[in-house]
């Protein structure tokens, strides 16, 4: 290009630059400014290059699909390419926008995007983990933390948060989300976008974010990656859509389309799910990138006949960019020739992308992430590293505890620390693990030699693998147990056990791993069970047997240490299940907020045409909510401020909660309600409002939930969203099934 217009360029563009205004995601004026520049770009690009702007890259550091091609630095150099994904590091950043910059015709900046899920090179504990402490707070604040690694190292775009919903545990990207429930889905998902894109885009250490996989991509059938999703218009609202919506709400600037199908609609390809409900009536106005080469995969989805119509579709329904599957580049120049493809519906496209690229200040500085400073200064820093170690320990469910085995006295004479997972430390990372180091990562074995007595001798024996099944390490770990004052016994998955296409059929202890519990418990009673695994596991025989049960999920780059804080009281568990633990593959999907049906069971009693199993209980193992400290909590009845409402008031509702126990201890004070009769029917109880409040031991509090009538809206046959009058039952507790109960009505 000669120089005259490179120049004419950057004066039309940075002439709109001057400073850029403070662009946070919900502001609506700097949109408009944005959308001048871009225009003023976009009127400058050939169709060729629009094409370009839409196509996303992988680059080889980093494989996270299944087809990857090395070219993508040509691909940049000929304007071919939007952005690049799985690549970091300032140096190579930069070398990749400087072909983006200096070699390409209009000179327009890449996007740098990588799944920054739980850390960049901190890594946290898994997302389920996450959502099991209830804490916004420090979700939120983890999210800032990654942002601030992971664009010191020049990425500039995340492909998080992920929110899909999930009641499956044999689906293996359980470990991805926040669990069953939308309320809290919902929540974690605004504090995840708040931490990733902070009040200002433009800011050099936030991250654009992208919340996926849009739509319901963690209901597939039979709990299978990638498999059929198929369910009613109010199943879809009421139970998995809600916490996409509160990510578009709390301002992201990017969505990603699922893998799957809903109802025999790929949503990739589905006008809908994108132009319709996401675009028109949710009003997002941010770029729609698709999964990695979800546009090619129409086609065995069996709804295009090659990779021209499955453009057609993709592009068509509301599909900005093409991740991987280079469908685009091939092929939307002939569609618009044949008017298959409209040049306005190409021009909105590369329209979001480049606003999106404003934003982010790419045009005013297309090496704003590329500081070599911040790279040295902001990563794995020692604060990054205390609140990894404090989060680890936060995320931990106590499961079980009888005769107050824990906490373990610091001044231990003797323990021994058998299991596969006691010394693991890759596994600690989790999948989706992106930058982070397993070399880095505190075992269980190193936490505890960390912080317990140096004059406590520790014996370590792995007992058996996490999969297989050979028990000849039986009989040293059985020694080490008779030989120790106490056992800690750390059995689980390995973390490619969870992640995506990572189901599994059965949920329960992989290998030889109950045998080895059994031998283990049988020599030393006074044995602590310690879990490491990326989804709820069915362990009725593990649960019949050991005294204490400590969930722990895996728990990132300092998971040794902050278990380790755990086990030897320095820190009071006060994690809750996101998530039911079943008793048996058997009863999935099983979940808290499930219908009453026309025969449910009377537990007191015993009936034949109830809906039951004749083998196992209805009830979980474990229930959403659950989860144990090393104090306890009383809670006195629940009590409102009156019984009878209009639709205009404002419900109070007030419960005591005394800390009976000998250590201070922080609990989540769960809010459900259930509709009593509806127009359709109604969950026995959903979660509404939550409350996690620190009491010292021997104190009480008393927490006030506040709820209005649109509280209690959902969405009728006719699908209006909307409440009705009526009775109602609130159900405030420890868990979703240990509660106090009140009832009201509304007129
Ligand atoms: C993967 C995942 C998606 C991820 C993308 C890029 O297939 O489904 O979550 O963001 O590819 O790595």
């Amino acid at each position: 290009m000669n120089w005259k217009l490179s120049i004419a360029i950057w004066l039309g563009v940075s002439g709109y630059l001057g400073t850029l205004p403070s662009c946070s995601p919900n502001s609506s004026s700097p949109d408009r400014v944005y959308e001048q520049k871009a225009d003023s770009i976009l009127k400058l690009m050939t169709l060729e290059e629009k094409i370009g702007q839409l196509s996303l890259f992988t680059s080889d550091w980093d494989v996270t699909g299944p087809v990857i091609n090395n070219n993508y630095k040509q691909l940049i150099k000929e304007g071919k390419a939007g952005a690049i994904f799985n690549a970091f590091s300032v140096d190579y950043v930069r070398s990749l926008q400087k072909v983006a910059v200096e070699e390409s015709r209009l000179k327009i900046p890449l996007l740098f995007g990588y799944d920054v899920i739980h850390g960049h090179k901190t890594i946290f504990p898994i997302p389920l983990a996450q959502s099991c402490t209830w804490d916004m707070e420090s979700i939120e604040k983890s999210e800032r933390i990654a942002a601030s690694e992971a664009t010191a190292e020049g990425i500039n775009w995340t492909f998080s948060p992920m929110v899909d919903i999930s009641r499956d545990p044999r689906w293996g990207r359980v470990m991805e989300g926040s669990g069953e429930d939308v309320w809290l889905g919902s929540s974690i998902a605004a504090a995840r976008v708040k931490g990733f894109q902070g009040d200002n885009l433009a800011d050099p250490n936030t991250l654009l974010a992208c919340v996926k996989h849009f739509a319901a991509y963690g209901a597939p059938e039979a709990g299978r990656d990638y498999n059929t999703v198929d369910m009613s218009q109010q199943s879809l609202f009421e139970n998995y859509l809600p916490p996409y919506k509160a990510a578009i709400d709390a301002g992201v600037g990017s969505v990603m389309t699922s893998f799957n199908e809903i109802a025999g609609t790929p949503s990739t390809s589905n006008p809908w799910l994108l132009n319709e409900l996401l675009r028109k009536k949710w009003g997002f106005k941010g770029l729609v990138v698709t999964d990695y080469t979800s546009i090619n995969e129409l086609i065995p989805h069996g709804v295009a006949t090659d990779s021209a119509e499955a453009g057609m579709l993709a592009i068509n329904a509301g599909v900005d960019m093409d991740m991987q599957g280079n469908i685009y580049n091939r092929h939307l120049i002939q569609l618009v020739k044949q008017q298959k493809v409209s040049k306005e519906t190409i021009d909105n496209a590369v329209m979001r992308i480049l606003v999106a690229k404003f934003k982010l200040g790419l045009f005013a500085d297309p090496y704003r992430y590329c500081s070599n400073q911040r790279e040295k200064t902001e990563v794995l820093t020692i604060e990054n590293i205390a609140f990894a170690r404090k989060f680890a320990s936060k995320s931990c469910v106590l499961l079980k505890n009888q005769n107050q085995l824990l906490p373990l006295p610091i001044t231990l004479n003797s323990v021994a620390v058998i299991g596969p997972l006691a010394d693991a430390k890759q596994d600690m990372l989790g999948s989706w693990s992106a930058a982070g180091d397993g070399k880095r990562c505190i075992s269980l074995l190193e936490g505890l030699k960390n912080t317990l007595n140096s004059e406590t001798k520790i014996a370590y024996e792995i007992g058996c693998a996490v999969n297989d099944q050979s028990t000849a390490g039986f009989a040293k770990a059985v020694a080490a147990a008779r030989g120790a004052q106490v056992v800690i016994l750390a059995l689980g998955e390995t973390r490619d056990m969870s992640g995506e296409a990572a189901s599994r059929s059965t949920i329960s202890l992989p290998g030889v791993q109950q045998q080895l519990a059994e031998a283990i418990i049988k020599a030393n009673p006074k044995t602590v069970v310690v879990l490491f695994n990326g989804r709820p596991l069915a362990i009725p025989e593990l649960d019949s047997i050991a005294p204490a049960i400590l969930e722990t999920w895996f728990g990132g780059t300092e998971a040794g240490n902050g278990v380790a804080d755990v086990l030897l009281g320095k820190y009071n568990p006060s994690g809750k299940l996101t998530m039911t633990f079943p008793r048996n593959v058997g009863q999935i999907p099983i979940y808290y907020n499930h219908k009453n049906t026309g025969r449910p069971i009377d537990p007191s009693k015993v009936e034949k045409y109830k809906s039951k199993y004749l083998d196992i209980a209805n009830t979980p193992l474990y229930p959403f909510g659950y989860g144990l400290s090393y104090t306890t909590f009383d809670y006195s009845n629940a009590v409102l401020d009156k019984y009878e409402y209009t639709a205009e008031d404002t419900i109070v509702v007030r419960i005591s909660v005394m800390n009976s126990g000998k250590f201070d201890g922080e609990e989540v004070v769960q809010l459900y309600v259930h509709d009593l009769v509806g127009e359709v029917t109604r969950p026995v109880k959903e979660l509404k409002g939550f409350s996690k409040v620190l009491i010292p031991a021997g104190g009480s509090t008393t927490v006030t939930f506040k709820l209005t009538a649109n509280d209690l809206r959902y969405y009728h046959s006719n699908m209006d969203y909307k409440f009705d009058p009526g009775q109602f039952e609130i159900l405030v507790g420890t868990n979703s099934d240990q509660t106090k109960k009140v009832n009201f009505s509304i007129k």
